[in-house]
């Protein structure tokens, strides 16, 4: 599939003792998994992520509660998705302009990464943003 911003559901192997979801890399999301951070504690008015990487591909879960993503492309699209489900994540490649925000209470975003952690390959300026990907 073309690598593009998605919606992906993850295996699931819940039974009467509960659930149970499976995230493999390069099964479940197309990557191999560097690293992992998660997000909690947000109040509901705080915007986080506004950033694109060069380098690092994301899945984005909400492990418990919710939040909202908005990725732009840099060339006028742009789409908001619902992190609401704890067996469903998005996938963002490299290049995409992020937005994390609504967080719930009980927001726990988990995030899994391509490639780790390297300040050097985030883009935190939007209109640096623009004229990369335009260019
Ligand atoms: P930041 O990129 O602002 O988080 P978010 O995009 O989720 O809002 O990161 C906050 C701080 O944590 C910043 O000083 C960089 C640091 N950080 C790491 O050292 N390693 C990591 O893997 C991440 C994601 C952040």
């Amino acid at each position: 599939m073309d690598d593009v911003v998605r919606m992906l559901e993850f295996p699931q192997k819940g039974d009467e003792r509960g659930h149970l979801v499976i995230v493999e890399g390069m099964k479940d999301i197309p990557f191999e998994i560097k690293r992992i951070f998660y997000i909690y504690g947000s109040d509901q008015e705080v915007v986080r992520g506004q950033h694109a990487n060069k380098e690092s591909k994301f899945v984005l879960i909400n492990v418990s509660g919710q939040s909202k993503v908005k990725v732009k492309d840099g060339k006028g699209n742009e789409a908001i998705f619902s992190l609401n489900r704890p067996h469903t994540g998005i996938y963002l490649p490299q290049m995409v302009w992020k937005d994390m925000y609504d967080f719930s209470e009980d927001s726990v975003l988990l995030c899994l990464a391509s490639e780790h952690y390297n300040a050097a390959e985030y883009i935190r300026d939007y209109n640096e943003f623009v004229k990369i990907v335009n260019q």
